[in-house]
């Protein structure tokens, strides 16, 4: 299997991006056209992007945002189905954390997850999450 990692590119073709979103749920694909065209602006405006590739391919993404020092934080950590279980994830987030080895790392998931998150070298903390929920994500 001849997976390519990229750790410079961030703008992520957003019609991959937006079907690795599918593939995992995070998307029912009923987004507008000028949605789905827009879809990389998350990973242009973070502060590191990691992407996994099979050829032209994109099968895996995460992306951080992080100050550099001491606080990272992960978010859209996905991999395609039918590449799970390969160790990609795994290098995906190895190869994060390398890049700003002395910071705090945090990242939310829900309690299915937190298990793969520990897997990989993080603690689940007791502290108390404040939020203002995200006005472009449709409130259920
Ligand atoms: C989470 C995810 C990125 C992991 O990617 P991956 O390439 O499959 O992971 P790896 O191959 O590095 O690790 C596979 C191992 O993790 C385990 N694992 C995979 N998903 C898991 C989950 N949701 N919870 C707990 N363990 C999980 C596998 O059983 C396997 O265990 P093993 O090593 O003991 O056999 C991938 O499952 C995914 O895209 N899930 C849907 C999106 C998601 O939930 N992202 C995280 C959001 S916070």
């Amino acid at each position: 299997m001849g997976i390519i990692y990229n750790e410079t590119k961030k703008d992520l073709p957003s019609e991959q991006l937006h079907k690795l979103f599918i593939s995992v749920g995070w998307s029912d694909g009923s987004e507008t056209s000028d949605m789905i065209k827009n879809y990389n602006i998350p990973f242009i405006n973070s502060t590191l992007v990691i992407s996994a590739w099979e050829n032209e391919h994109l099968i895996g993404a995460v992306r951080v945002l992080s100050d550099k020092m001491f606080r990272s934080i992960i978010y859209d950590f996905v991999v395609l189905p039918e590449f799970q279980n390969k160790g990609i994830g795994k290098e995906l987030l190895k190869r994060c954390i390398e890049h700003f080895p002395n910071s705090e790392w945090l990242v939310q998931t829900t309690e299915k997850t937190s298990s793969y998150y520990e897997k990989n070298g993080f603690k689940v903390i007791k502290d108390v999450f404040l939020n203002i929920p995200c006005k472009l994500f449709s409130q259920t």
